[in-house]
């Protein structure tokens, strides 16, 4: 949760919340006065995570305004840009197109210099370039170009993470 900054009145954006691991952590990092948006599409994960993780919290922290919203990113109707966006999203088991789109909308809600931040696990890639079959190899490589673009092009930084099983990389990209 590094991308998040610690200054007061900040503004943070989780993007596919699912049972909530992430934002129990994106919660120890807020303080009164700030404001955290989350999105994600499926509404049974909306009612766990409303029930299980911000129930309690948003009685124990009236000051910090919580929003949930039950839709896919694309047509989450937010307003303002984020100091910070945490994303959840499986990007690998999305088609390209739709995964350039997610970035386009992310990256427009984004403050100048700061981060958004993504997870993957580590290998995946690889090992669809290797025993896919060629239809599968050949998007797969393009995929792999494509973040290696997004990359150079946001001021990526990453971080591998061996502890979590299976390991993953950490990918924090800068709005611009
Ligand atoms: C891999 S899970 C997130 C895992 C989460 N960090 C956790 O600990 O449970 C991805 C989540 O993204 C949600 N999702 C998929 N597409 C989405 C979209 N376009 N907008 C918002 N949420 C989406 C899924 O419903 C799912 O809950």
């Amino acid at each position: 949760m590094q991308s998040i900054p610690d200054h007061a009145n900040k503004r943070v954006l989780e993007v596919g919340c699912g049972t909530g691991a992430f934002t129990k952590e994106i919660l120890k990092k807020l303080q009164d006065g700030d404001v955290f948006h989350i999105v994600e599409l499926s509404s049974d994960f909306c009612s766990a995570v409303e029930t299980n993780v911000l129930q309690q919290f948003r009685k124990d922290n009236p000051n910090i305004q919580i929003e949930l919203h039950n839709a896919p990113i694309e047509e989450a109707n937010l307003e303002g840009k984020f100091d910070a966006i945490i994303c959840g999203l499986p990007f690998n088991n999305f088609p390209l197109e739709l995964v350039n789109l997610l970035f386009a909308v992310m990256f427009g809600f984004l403050k100048e210099g700061c981060e958004l931040a993504y997870f993957e696990y580590l290998g995946m890639l690889k090992i669809k370039r290797v025993f896919g079959f060629s239809t599968i190899r050949r998007e797969t490589k393009q995929r792999a170009k494509d973040n290696d673009i997004r990359f150079d092009k946001q001021s990526g930084s990453q971080e591998t993470v061996w502890r979590n099983i299976p390991s993953c990389r950490v990918v924090r990209l800068k709005g611009c």
